[in-house]
């Protein structure tokens, strides 16, 4: 097969004078597309770089490309980027890996995902939203639990999450959601803070998704607690480790299992994601979001790291998710 990636490197979106220093964090490195078409060649495919963006589509449409590999993030700030080259490849009848542009939508918005979850019974920090800055002056804290988390609406990677953002009062709500709104330009979160463990999941596969791993990720220094900020993302190697499996006991691991599956089929995610839980300081797993675009870097994405830990090696995680794709194709495997 010709199989076209589909990715946005940060060099070439490049970062809007005034916009925040972690504007382009989502995006990928030339590392990561290297890394997916060295696994994808030896499979036997001829692998045509796409780009983002414009580049995008012109490539698209110049090329003959039987499949896409998509780990496009999407331009602009708007909650529904990631859904933006799925639909194009909707529109041109394209068969492509990963989810729908209905589901990429839903996801990168965490509010509107946290709603359906809590729908399903799955349980998830609570939160209020703040909008604009009107709302600043009186954010109703009644009966809201105190530490809060203050965060990004529709934000990936940790950006706008740093140290600062857990927050104890009414004033520093007000300052950091103060400071995110102008800096974002979108919705800001204010969730109750969960103190406990950090544990993402993977997830790969369709009819049935199967939970690839459960993993931890610990900091080599002990604090009170411990929040996989902005900084933390970018010095992994020093911050953190990472366990996989999870060393907790069995019957969290069932339930963050069963989550992650009900959560999984509630959203419609298709091939792979991951999803971020963390446990109460008594054990009790929350939902806190799902990235059904999971980062797929070699070396510092947590799937990866996660398959690795497994045994599978980064063709295997590539493969399995090329394949669970391929089933809703039976053209693309008929040759
Ligand atoms: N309510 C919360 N309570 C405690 N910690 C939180 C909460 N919300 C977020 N965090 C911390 O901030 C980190 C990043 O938050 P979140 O996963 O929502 O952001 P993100 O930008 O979507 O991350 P990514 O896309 O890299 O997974 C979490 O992994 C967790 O450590
Ligand atoms: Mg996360």
């Amino acid at each position: 097969m010709k199989i076209g990636l589909a990715y946005d490197l940060k060099e070439a979106v490049g970062a809007a004078p005034g916009c925040p220093e972690d504007a382009l964090e989502e995006y990928d490195s030339p590392e990561t597309v290297e890394a997916i078409a060295t696994a994808l060649e030896p499979l036997g495919h001829s692998v045509v770089k796409l780009g983002g963006g414009r580049e995008f589509i012109t490539n698209i449409l110049q090329n003959n490309i039987d499949f896409v590999f998509n780990i496009s993030e999407g331009l602009g700030n708007h909650r529904s980027r990631e859904a933006q080259v799925p639909a194009i490849l909707e529109m041109l009848d394209i068969p492509y890996s990963g989810s729908d542009p209905q589901c990429l939508a839903i996801c990168l918005d965490k509010p509107l995902t946290k709603r359906l979850v809590a729908t399903a019974g799955i349980r998830t920090p609570r939160w209020q939203l703040v909008t604009d800055y009107s709302q600043l002056k009186e954010i109703p804290l009644d009966g809201f639990p105190l530490p809060a988390f203050v965060k990004p609406a529709y934000e990936g990677s940790s950006k706008g999450i740093r140290l600062g953002s857990r927050t104890e009062t009414a004033a520093q709500i007000a300052e950091v959601a103060a400071e995110l709104l102008e800096h974002y330009r979108q919705p800001v979160m204010v969730e109750e803070f969960i103190a406990g463990d950090e544990v993402p999941v993977g997830m790969v596969g369709n009819s049935p998704a199967k939970v690839l791993g459960i993993m931890r990720v610990l900091a080599k220094k002990s604090s009170a607690y411990f929040i996989y900020s902005l900084e933390v993302k970018r010095e992994w190697e020093q911050l953190v480790d990472y366990e996989c499996p999870a060393q907790l006991e069995t019957g969290i691991l069932e339930e963050i299992a069963n989550s992650s599956l009900r959560v999984f089929k509630v959203l419609g995610c298709r091939d792979f994601a991951r999803l971020d839980f963390k446990l109460s300081s008594e054990g009790v797993p929350y939902f806190l979001e799902i990235n059904p675009l999971a980062g797929l870097n070699p070396k510092s994405g947590d799937l990866p790291i996660m398959a690795n830990k497994l045994g599978w090696s980064y063709q295997t995680l590539i493969s399995a998710i090329l394949n669970a794709a391929l089933q809703r194709y039976p053209q693309c495997v008929r040759g």
